[in-house]
């Protein structure tokens, strides 16, 4: 058994959730009356314009609905509703990579989202429902833009801005975007970048729906001006900082986010606007004991979920003081982050492994250097974090004091699924503990039955949620097949992550990983289908499986098996595959290693076994039947073919 690291007794006296106790209850609760468990807290956190009629509707399942029939609009629940209390209040403290800091209260955030959400009507026509594409750096018009498009209905997709042309034209395409919002540029590592000319590139061509393109201008590069294009700076002047925000359904759509499946196109996972806002601000209450007075810093990009909902609507919904910065926290050098958090007073800080990894490679003693006991809350998100890298990050930064909070959850399941309580779990090191109360997480195979204790199961939600995916976007066959068609309880279909994971005697459970056919880099989700289909694009290959392999910073890198039609040279098709992957896909899907082989390992319905791929990337033996392979001998020369790569 792994050590157990116990809460700080004192500090759980004034925390959220104080005891394990108090944390068994409200799953208890949950367990007892579902629904007048999930009554309560819409009752209580949300401002309802109007009153729902019913807490779940499951008569189409798996098209859950949640607090049907009730009004509310999320930037009201985020902005409007705090003027009284918090007019002067930090809402959002913003970092330029140069340093440039700029404190925007919560009197300013509601003019700035005012105008532009007027903005968007008056000049663009942008009406509810209606689709805006954002592809943006990390600006705080880039908040305004997102909270402008919930106050007046509109649904935003972020699409993350290292992105390239051709994945943003598909995004834009597949929501029928009418607007995108973007900026001409902004600063990265002291040096300015540019956004627009991939915007430019993206919809010279297709992109039907595209009536207009909205520029903020973030640097002074020159940039092209083209017909569609229009300057915020200029615009925003005319327009009234007053717009009365729109009556939204408990179950409008509140935005769209591609995210990597295992087969086929990115798919938009659609959210709502009630069940996601309660669980946004719930968790930033619940798993960083968010309170009154606290800065929080999340330091993911707003082109991801976790961004969406712990820089902008967990913190705002909470009344609270988010930090977002435009640079990297390795720049100027890799105290940039610990300097921030000195002098920011920050007092939750949440990264991923990846980012953990870097920052104790170049600067193993760098925390020190500066004041960083404003530290209450440490988190990590995004993949599993190797005991090497916790030990790290609870000792050296957050001095044996912090708790580390593991959140595992998905683009799909809006926030936090399971987590430890800071202030009321034991912590195991690398371990996402337990399921948060309400949450109905379960390791299981997939027929139902429970997963023996300390074996690998599959990861599953056996009961709906307020914040979980509603659909993909136009494609209702894809939502149901891709979450509700591999696993079942008591003969009913139950939401699968596409997760691998174990369960302990503590009922503590660890994440193994994907068991499907998407890989994790850095903390980012990309599926071998996509991968696979970008390379088949090389004239000279045949045939390519992708797999992950273990990578010590990012956690899993690219690793390409092919079979090439002809005599071409190896090293020359990588160049070449890298080009096509960084233009179909973005430079995060490079890959690190390539190799060629005759032929794959293939089942004789001709699924390739990637399984085998992986375990022979590895070097390790293989220890899976290879029999029913269509010719088992290819594993023999795969293994002569990597030993001479
Ligand atoms: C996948 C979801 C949720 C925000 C970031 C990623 C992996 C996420 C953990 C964790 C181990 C994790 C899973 C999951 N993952 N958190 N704490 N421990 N793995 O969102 O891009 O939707 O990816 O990230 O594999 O399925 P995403």
């Amino acid at each position: 058994m792994s050590k157990l690291y116990y809460p700080n007794k004192e500090l759980a006296k004034k925390a959220n959730i104080k005891s394990l106790e108090q944390y068994y209850a409200l799953v208890d609760e949950a367990k007892n009356d579902y629904e007048g468990y999930w009554k309560n807290f819409a009752d209580k956190k949300i401002d309802w314009l109007s009153p729902y009629s019913k807490v779940l509707d499951e008569s189409n399942k798996p098209f859950y609905k949640w607090f049907c029939e009730g009004k509310l609009n999320v930037s009201n629940q985020c902005i409007d509703r705090h003027l009284e209390k918090r007019a002067n209040q930090v809402a959002i403290l913003f970092e330029g990579d140069r340093g440039d800091v700029q404190k925007i209260t919560y009197k300013e955030l509601s003019l700035n989202v005012n105008r532009f959400a007027n903005l968007l009507k008056n000049k663009f026509d942008i009406k509810k429902g209606d689709r805006v594409v954002l592809y943006m750096p990390m600006v705080p018009e880039a908040a305004y833009a997102m909270l402008a498009c919930t106050r007046i209905g509109a649904i935003h997709s972020v699409v993350f801005g290292g992105f390239s042309a051709e994945a943003l034209k598909d995004r834009i395409e597949d929501a029928g975007a009418k607007l995108v919002i973007t900026a001409d540029g902004a600063y990265r590592k002291g040096k300015p970048y540019l956004l627009k000319p991939v915007v430019d590139d993206a919809t010279k061509n297709g992109c039907d729906s595209l009536e207009a393109v909205l520029v903020i201008q973030r640097n002074n590069e020159k940039i092209e001006w083209n017909k569609k294009d229009h300057k915020y700076n200029e615009l925003i002047k005319y327009e009234s900082d007053q717009c009365p925000y729109e009556i939204m359904d408990s179950e409008d759509p509140l935005f769209l986010l591609y995210t990597s499946g295992s087969t086929g196109k990115p798919k938009g996972v659609q959210h709502s606007t009630a069940g996601y806002i309660l669980w946004a601000q719930m968790t930033m209450e619940w798993t960083f004991d968010f309170q009154d007075g606290d800065v929080f810093w999340c330091t993911a990009d707003i082109g991801w979920i976790t961004g969406h909902t712990y820089i902008v609507y967990g913190p705002l919904s909470c009344g609270g003081t988010t930090v977002m910065f435009e640079g990297v926290p390795t720049y100027p050098d890799s105290g940039r982050a610990w300097k921030m958090v000195e002098e920011h007073q920050i007092t939750q800080f949440y990264t991923a492994p990846t980012a953990i990894r870097v920052l104790h490679k170049l600067g193993e003693d760098e925390p020190s250097k500066y004041n960083i006991s404003s530290l209450k809350v440490l988190g990590t998100v995004g993949e599993p974090i190797d005991p090497h890298a916790w030990e790290w990050y609870y000792k050296v930064v957050g001095g044996e004091k912090c708790p580390i909070v593991d959140t595992w959850w998905q683009t799909e399941t809006g926030g936090h699924m399971i987590t430890p309580l800071p202030f009321a779990t034991p912590i195991k090191p690398a371990c996402a503990t337990l399921p948060l109360p309400g949450i109905m997480a379960e390791v299981i195979e997939k027929d139902g039955t429970p997963t023996p204790i300390k074996e690998k199961g599959y990861l599953c939600i056996t009961k709906p949620w307020p914040s979980m995916i509603r659909t993909i976007w136009g494609d209702d066959e894809r939502f149901k097949k891709s979450y509700f068609g591999d696993c079942e309880k008591n003969g009913e279909s139950v939401y699968f992550s596409g997760d691998g994971a174990m369960i302990d005697e503590d009922g503590y459970i660890t994440i193994t990983g994907r068991v499907d056919d998407v890989i994790n880099v850095s903390g980012h989700r990309l599926g071998t289908a996509e991968l696979e289909a970008a390379i088949a694009e090389d004239e000279h290959v045949a045939e390519v499986a992708v797999i992950g392999t273990p990578h010590s910073v990012k956690g899993e890198s690219i690793f390409i098996y092919v079979v090439l039609k002809d005599n071409a040279n190896i090293k020359d098709i990588f160049i070449h595959v890298n080009k096509i992957l960084a233009r179909d896909i973005g430079n995060i899907a490079k890959a690190d290693d390539i190799v060629k082989v005759e032929g794959l390992p293939k089942t004789r319905s001709g699924k390739i076994m990637r399984r085998i791929l992986r375990t022979l990337a590895k070097k390790e033996e293989i220890t899976q039947d290879i029999s029913t392979l269509e010719d088992p001998s290819v594993v023999e020369k795969i293994k002569k073919a990597l030993e001479s790569s």
